[in-house]
């Protein structure tokens, strides 16, 4: 079944079912500024989760447009990619668990309507319970009454079985369908059977259904919504390659263009560079989308995202001898592919073209220099060091992720000292590149680095101030330091009021007055989420992190953030802090800036 087939079909059996078909929304949240992408189906439809009322009704399906780019080092395998299609079915307050898994199954199984797969071949799961949510004993009679052998189906813990998009908003226990891939099939397995069985893709997870009758803050599961709801969500991709019969969806009708282009293109195909070919596919297609959704490279959020794709995308295409110029060929073929069922990618095409071309020609001409220069440093000193790595950045163009990723292929690690001092170079470079501009640059550098590192500091207490005086959800989006200010950019829903302003000033000089140390800390990265250290979004960080904290009397952390420097080592340095200035930059997001006097 070709995968438009699949498309059309999953879309008309919820229409049949009283669901309105909806269009996927941008890749860009609106209403989410906690995310770059949208991740999930059910991101853009959160607001109605939460009980607003969407004008299309309480039964909606739709397949929405997701990126993911956490996990950059499994693309190239057979199941990750940075782009996805999601298939899902909401009941916003409607229908719930009885209609949800038994719509489930008759769409999976049926041959006239759905996909006609072979139920014997299904293995379920269902939630386990915990504190939050008792046993979903519910799903699993409803699934042994449609015919599921009570042996093929397994409860397991919130690890797996409970959905949330994040620390907050709408969760639930759910119930997801995996299928039998192999030739020689799998037959009734224990539950560690079972588990191996998907670590090996013999069993490969097709569908999910969450119950999201459940609300998340900060972490924790606070309560129950107003109203019951159902999310699915099926990938395209993998439904695809299961209808075909394949291990993976590069071997599907979905990338077979693009591959073939790829190969043609390639100065010499085989077995040893399927990944990198595979790269090249995924991130021009991811590229394809995200530009068609407005995004532009640059050096940060959204567009260094995009940047970070289409420079690996093209440092792979290198070293599978594409010639210049070639990105917007495979491009040009993502385009076709898809333009039925998203139109707007081909009246968008120019401007795609153009995007991935100009990215192109700009890396191209430093990235053999820069990869020549990368390998004299290491043959002559066996490491990158964080200041080799800002001159790779800045000369080159080499995103720090690359180096990363250059290094870990030489089974060389980039320590957290090196990440740090990369750290510090970009900040003074930003900072001269700044002041320069403007004209402002005036000598005597150390002063402007002591002044810098204060209000480094100052920028951390005033976000642990805001979050503790005004919000917890207080997030921060934007910041940037010269010896004249500090400014944050930060969410927030609302103006702060003068007594909110009065109140984060005084809670930060009452830190400063108190003496506070300040230490660095290097931890795991979990370890760090683990404490809650305030990371910066979307950033990708390295396995071992450096952590600053604001200790109190007691020891007790007041500030943590992933940071990497520099800061003073005791609060009393920094002076009287003021803010100057609270104003709005976009909605949802203010801007303060302030200064120490
Ligand atoms: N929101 C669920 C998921 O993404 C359906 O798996």
């Amino acid at each position: 079944m070709h995968s438009s087939e699949i498309r059309t079909r999953f879309l008309k059996f919820f229409e049949k079912r009283g669901h309105n078909i909806i269009h996927s929304a941008s890749l860009l949240p609106d209403n989410d500024p906690s995310v770059l992408f949208n991740t999930a189906g059910m991101q853009p439809l959160v607001p109605y989760l939460l009980g607003q009322e969407h004008t299309m009704g309480k039964k909606i399906a739709n397949i929405q447009k997701c990126v993911r780019t956490g996990d950059l080092d499994s693309i190239g395998d057979n199941r990750h990619f940075s782009f996805f299609e999601m298939m899902g079915n909401w009941s916003l307050g409607d229908y719930f668990k009885n209609e949800a898994i038994t719509w489930s199954y008759e769409f999976l199984t049926s041959k006239e309507e759905g996909l006609g797969l072979n139920p014997n071949l299904l293995y379920i799961t269902c939630f386990e319970g915990d504190k939050n949510a008792p046993r979903d004993i519910e799903s699993f009679e409803i699934w042994k009454s449609l015919g599921i052998p009570e042996s093929r189906i397994y409860f397991l813990e919130a690890d797996d079985n409970w959905w949330s998009p994040g620390e907050n908003g709408p969760c639930g226990p759910c119930s997801e369908m995996f299928y039998d891939m192999t030739e020689n099939k799998v037959g009734d397995l224990s539950k560690d059977e079972f588990i191996n069985a998907v670590k090996t893709e013999d069993l490969i997870e097709i569908w999910n259904d969450v119950f999201m009758e459940y609300e998340k803050k900060d972490g924790e599961v606070i309560g129950k919504l107003k109203q019951k709801n159902v999310d699915t969500g099926a990938g395209v991709e993998r439904m695809t390659a299961i209808m075909q019969n394949k291990r993976t969806a590069y071997d599907t009708d979905l990338f077979e263009e693009i591959m073939n282009q790829i190969n043609s293109l390639s100065s010499n195909v085989n077995i040893d560079n399927l990944r990198e070919r595979r790269i090249v596919a995924d991130h021009v297609r991811s590229s394809v989308f995200m530009i068609n959704d407005g995004v532009i490279s640059s050096n940060s959020d959204r567009g260094y995202v995009l940047r970070r794709l289409l420079r690996r995308a093209v440092r792979f295409a290198d070293q599978l001898g594409f010639k210049n110029n070639s990105l917007m060929l495979i491009a040009e073929t993502v385009i076709s592919k898809y333009k039925t069922f998203y139109n707007d990618i081909e009246l968008n095409s120019k401007k795609i073209l153009e995007e991935i071309n100009n990215e192109e020609i700009k890396f191209r001409k430093t990235l053999h220099d820069g990869v020549k220069h990368f390998n004299v440093l290491l043959n002559e000193n066996k490491k990158i060091t964080g200041y080799d790595a800002f001159v790779l950045y800045t000369t080159y163009g080499f995103p720090v992720e690359l180096i990363v990723e250059f290094l870990k292929e030489k089974g060389i690690y980039f320590n957290s000292d090196d990440i740090e001092k990369f750290n510090i170079e970009m900040k003074v470079h930003q900072k001269l590149s700044q002041t320069a501009s403007a004209g402002m640059f005036k000598g005597g550098l150390a002063n402007h680095n002591d002044k810098t590192i204060k209000l480094h500091t100052a920028h951390h207490l005033l976000l642990a101030g805001l979050q503790e005086i005004v919000s917890k959800d207080i997030k921060q989006r934007g910041s940037n330091i010269t010896e004249e200010r500090l400014r944050m950019d930060f969410i927030c829903d609302h103006k702060l009021t003068d007594e909110e302003k009065i109140n984060v000033e005084a809670w930060v000089n009452d830190k400063i007055n108190r003496g506070l140390s300040v230490v660095r800390h290097e931890m795991p990265l979990s370890e760090a989420e683990k404490i809650g250290a305030q990371m910066e979004f979307g950033a990708k960080y390295p396995d071992i992190v450096s952590v600053y904290i604001v200790e109190d009397e007691k020891g007790l952390a007041i500030s943590k953030e992933f940071c990497g420097g520099p800061h003073v080592k005791n609060t009393k340095e920094l002076g009287q802090f003021k803010i100057q200035k609270e104003e709005a930059v976009a909605a949802g997001i203010r801007r303060i800036k302030a200064n120490l006097i």
